[in-house]
């Protein structure tokens, strides 16, 4: 089996980007399942029902999300709705899929989403429980499956090789998803593929996806400028996982950057 996974799109340079490289990359690397992350989809902040459709309309299988689900309010009450999104199934104060399992060609693939406790900000040092108890909580509850994703979405790398170290030999594949830079760590341990960072589908010409001339006001000057998704062309970043269906191991992770 061969897995497509997608960082962060971020507005409507990206879903351009995505759409342009699923077109590509599904034919030519023959990829059996595919999942976006989709957390910056709606220009920069969030998901609405319509990117939603719009990523799943390119071929992606599942969505997951990251710390911008709370941008958009209306969504709030439509997150449990989705069943092809997963929001991170450590916030305690939403309603929605924490984990989903799809059925595609006979193998059962589950897709989890966790948040790091790290540097995610006020709202999440309150609304968050241990993501390393709730991975073992939700894997008691995937016994039955063939592989599993998990989409760690955190700011400190220093977690996320934590959690590597945790999981390695018991899942597919962790990923880290967040901060938007492609790390260079692409690894297998005990059959489990790893990267720090899969990166960032979106405006390359800014900072993380945000305009630069407000980026820079907010860093060299005092001013709170208002957050403006960037236009500017996006880059593709992603990592391709293959899978022996007999072992269920991984046995080769490609890093995109295109
Ligand atoms: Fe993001
Ligand atoms: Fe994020």
């Amino acid at each position: 089996m061969k897995v497509l996974i997608v960082g962060d799109v971020v507005g409507r340079p990206g879903l351009n980007k995505l759409k342009e490289k699923l077109d590509q990359y599904m034919v030519e690397e023959k990829i059996d399942f595919c999942i976006v992350n989709g957390e910056n989809a709606a220009n920069g902040r969030g998901i609405r029902v319509k990117e939603y459709q719009e990523i799943l309309s390119y071929g992606a299988d599942a969505i997951t999300m990251g710390n911008h689900i709370y941008y958009r309010k209306e969504m709030t009450q439509e997150y449990a709705k989705l069943k092809r999104l997963v929001i991170p199934a450590n916030v305690t104060n939403l309603v929605g899929n924490g984990y989903i399992v799809v059925e595609k060609n006979k193998r059962k693939i589950a897709v989890i989403n966790l948040i790091g406790k790290f540097g995610m900000g006020d709202m999440f040092e309150k609304n968050t429980s241990d993501p390393f108890e709730k991975i073992m909580e939700i894997l008691e509850e995937l016994k039955e499956v063939d592989y599993i994703f998990l989409d760690f979405h955190a700011e400190a790398t220093a977690e996320k090789i934590a959690m590597r170290l945790f999981l390695e030999g018991k899942i597919s594949c962790i990923y880290g998803t967040h901060t938007h830079v492609q790390t260079a760590d692409e690894m297998i341990r005990q059959g489990t593929a790893y990267i720090t960072d899969v990166g960032m589908t979106g405006p390359l010409d800014s900072v993380i996806g945000l305009k630069k001339e407000i980026a820079l006001k907010r860093f060299i000057g005092k001013e709170r400028a208002k957050y403006e998704c960037s236009e500017n062309e996006a880059c593709f970043n992603a990592i391709i996982v293959e899978y022996d269906d007999k072992t269920k191991k991984a046995v080769s992770i490609k890093r995109i950057y295109d």
